[in-house]
C-alpha cells in the first residue's frame, strides 16, 4: 500500500435493509467498480470484492496481507445464483438437501467449480467454496450488485476475525474503500466449511452449523478432517489451505486448559505468575476460582456454547487490552457449537495447551 485510502463508513439498520436501501448504493457502486467493501454477515464481517474480477480479488489479498494460496468463499444470494459457479456435472442431491436445510446460513459448501471462476478466488483448486449468508445487509448487497462476492473475514491475516464494525476499522481503515456498519454479528464464529466434492463429505472447518446437524440432515456420519482438532498450524498438504496458517491469535500468549477444573486453572496461573509474568484468567461465567486474585475475563456461559461463540473473537481482542504476559483460558466441551469454539481457541493458542500434570 503506497497511500492510505479514505475508508467510508455507512451505518445501516439490518432490520430494514433491502436491495433498495439508499445507504447501500455507494457500497454497491464501489463493488461494481472493483473496489473493496467490508460488510456484516451473520457469522463475522466479510471483506467483499467482485468474485468474477481477478483484479478486484487481488485487492483483498493485499488489504489483508493474506497468503495467495488460501482460497476465498464466494457469497451468493441463492442456490440458483450458486449454480453459475458449480460444475454442471457435480452431483446435486446432497447440495440441494444442504442448501434447503441451511441456506441462507453459516454453511460453506466446497464443490467442483466451473471454468470462469478466477484462479485468485480458488487459489488454483478445482473446487470453490460457496455460501448464502443469513444477514439482511449481506443479502441486500448481493441482490443489488447481482454478481457473486468473494469475501474472507475482514481482519488482517492471522488476527481474530471481526465480529463488530470497530474490529474491522481497527484492522483495515485506510486499506479498504468502505465499511457497512450493521452492528455486531450474531453467530460470532465463521461458517462451517464442508467439502462436498468427496463422499462422504468432510468437515474442513467447524462453524455456525454443527457436525451433528450436518450428519442428521445427510443421514451419514460426516467425517471431520483430523487437523481441525489441532492447535498448531498444519504442515504438508492440506485440503483446506486455511488450516496451514496461524489464526485467530491475539498478541498475548494464550494457554488453553482442556478438561479444566478451578484448581487446575489456578495452578497454571500461579505457575506463570511465579516466573514474574502478569497473568489473566479467561473462564466461563459459571466458573469460580476460590483464592484467586488474578484479573478475570468472562467467556460466557458453559451451558450455552452458542453464546460463547457469539462473543469469542471480541474476548480474544479484549485480552490484548489487558496487557498480560499470558492468559490462561478455560476450555469447553468440543460438542455442538463447542467444537467451533475449541477449534478457534486451540488455533489462537497455537498449540499451547497445558500439558503439565
Ligand atoms: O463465515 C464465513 O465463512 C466468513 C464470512 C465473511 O462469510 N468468511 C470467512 O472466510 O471466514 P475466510 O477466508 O476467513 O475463511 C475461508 C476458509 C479458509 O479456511 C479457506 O481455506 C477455506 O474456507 N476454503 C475456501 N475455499 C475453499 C476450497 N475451495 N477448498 C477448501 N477450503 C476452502
Ligand atoms: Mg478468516
Amino acid at each position: 500500500m503506497t497511500s492510505a485510502l479514505d475508508t467510508q463508513v455507512w451505518r445501516v439498520d439490518p432490520a430494514g435493509a433491502t436491495a433498495q436501501t439508499p445507504e447501500l448504493a455507494p457500497a454497491v457502486a464501489i463493488l461494481a467498480a472493483g473496489g473493496l467493501v467490508a460488510f456484516p454477515t451473520e457469522t463475522v464481517y466479510g471483506l467483499g470484492a467482485d468474485a468474477l474480477s481477478a483484479k478486484a480479488v487481488q485487492g483483498i489479498f493485499r488489504a489483508k496481507g493474506r497468503p495467495a494460496d488460501n482460497p476465498l468463499i464466494v457469497h451468493v444470494p441463492s442456490l440458483a445464483a450458486a449454480e453459475e459457479l458449480i460444475h454442471p456435472k457435480a452431483s446435486r442431491g446432497p447440495l440441494q438437501l444442504l442448501a434447503d436445510s441451511f441456506w441462507p446460513g453459516p454453511l460453506t459448501l466446497v464443490v467442483p467449480r466451473r471454468g470462469g471462476v478466477p484462479v485468485e478466488v480458488t487459489a488454483g483448486l478445482d473446487t470453490v467454496g460457496i455460501r448464502v449468508p443469513n444477514h439482511r445487509i449481506a443479502l441486500a448487497l448481493l441482490r443489488a450488485l447481482n454478481r457473486p462476492v468473494a469475501a474472507p473475514s475482514a481482519n488482517r491475516s492471522g488476527a481474530p476475525s471481526p465480529t463488530r464494525p470497530e474490529h474491522v476499522w481497527r484492522d483495515l481503515a485506510g486499506r479498504i474503500d468502505g465499511l457497512v456498519d450493521g452492528g455486531p454479528c450474531a453467530v460470532g464464529v465463521e461458517s462451517t466449511v464442508l467439502d462436498l466434492s468427496v463422499w462422504p463429505p468432510v468437515l474442513l472447518r467447524p462453524g455456525g452449523v454443527t457436525l451433528e446437524e450436518l450428519s442428521a440432515v445427510l443421514g451419514v456420519q460426516v467425517a471431520a478432517d483430523p487437523r481441525i482438532f489441532a492447535g498448531a498450524p498444519a504442515e504438508g498438504p492440506v485440503r483446506s489451505p486455511g488450516m496451514k496458517y496461524k489464526h485467530y491469535a491475539p498478541r498475548t500468549p494464550l494457554l488453553l486448559v482442556e478438561q479444566p477444573s478451578p484448581a487446575r486453572l489456578l495452578q497454571e496461573a500461579q505457575h506463570a505468575a511465579s516466573r514474574g509474568e502478569r497473568v489473566g484468567l479467561v473462564v466461563c461465567d459459571e466458573t469460580a476460582i476460590p483464592g484467586s486474585s488474578f484479573p478475570v475475563v468472562r467467556l460466557g456461559p458453559r451451558s450455552d456454547p452458542g453464546r460463547i461463540a457469539a462473543q469469542l473473537f471480541h474476548v480474544l481482542r479484549t485480552i490484548d487490552e489487558g496487557r498480560f504476559d499470558l492468559v490462561v483460558v478455560e476450555g469447553i466441551e468440543p460438542k455442538g457449537m463447542g467444537l467451533a469454539v475449541m477449534n478457534r481457541l486451540r488455533r489462537a493458542a497455537g498449540g499451547q495447551a497445558a500439558s503439565r500434570i
